[in-house]
């Protein structure tokens, strides 16, 4: 039987977490982002002094011994990470992270211990579970699938527009420029890269309001429910 998995994967900044965030909401049901749960990894490592960005691979990886990682459903319903039992917040979404995440996401061994535990959340029932490589490695028998892009241009704009993601001075050639260099790293890793899974529906959503796409999806999946 198919994993009873919303898979959403996409590039950077491409609109994944607002919509599976909003998905989740219209379906009652949990949203995990394993976007965070990366980023989470790279925050404990550069609080730890350990920078993952300087191929720092063996310390890294040393640390995930002393890391607990949990989805917990609060109680507004919504699922949040925590991290050693506080919750991980916007700490994990800061440019400092963001610069070394990739870096992070790309040693085999953090990706191993993280694919685990994101298996185990297909124990919650129907999820949305959103990232790079949900549709090709960690849920490849996912029931629904979709790979969201925009072009780079519409990417770093939206960027720019969450407070506290990118640096105070930044421009959207700034930015555009760490998308794309993230991307790149996303995309050519040898583990689980970055990559739309031949069965993914893909929505290109640089002329689509994010209602349009969120309405595209539930249509997709309430249509195949009946
Ligand atoms: O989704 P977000 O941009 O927050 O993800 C941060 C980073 O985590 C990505 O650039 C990527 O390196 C890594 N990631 C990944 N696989 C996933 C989700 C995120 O490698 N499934």
């Amino acid at each position: 039987m198919a994993a009873d998995v919303i898979a959403i994967d996409g590039p950077a900044a491409s609109g994944k977490s607002t919509i599976a965030a909003r998905i989740a909401g219209i379906l009652g049901i949990p949203y995990i982002n394993t976007g965070n749960m990366y980023r989470a990894v790279t925050f404990y490592a550069l609080t730890r002094g350990v920078k993952p960005c300087r191929d720092r691979q063996t310390e890294t990886v040393a640390l995930l011994d002393r890391l607990i990682l949990e989805y917990r459903r609060t109680d507004n319903g919504t699922y949040e990470l925590f991290l050693n039992g506080e919750a991980a917040g916007a700490a994990i979404r800061t440019p400092e992270v963001t610069a070394c995440v990739s870096q992070a996401a790309a040693m085999p061994e953090v990706r191993t211990w993280l694919l685990r535990q994101q298996r185990d959340y297909a124990n919650l029932g129907r999820i949305v579970m959103e990232g790079r490589d949900i549709g090709t490695v960690v849920f490849p028998d996912a029931a629904y699938k979709f790979f969201l892009t925009a072009s780079p241009e519409a990417r770093a704009r939206r960027r720019l527009g969450q407070a506290g993601e990118t640096p105070a001075d930044a421009t959207i050639r700034s930015v555009a420029a760490e998308i794309a260099a993230r991307d790149r790293l996303d995309s050519s890793r040898a583990a689980a890269p970055l990559r739309q899974a031949p069965d993914a529906v893909l929505i290109d959503s640089t002329e689509l309001t994010i209602d349009q796409v969120v309405d595209i999806i539930i249509a997709r999946v309430r249509h195949a429910d009946h």
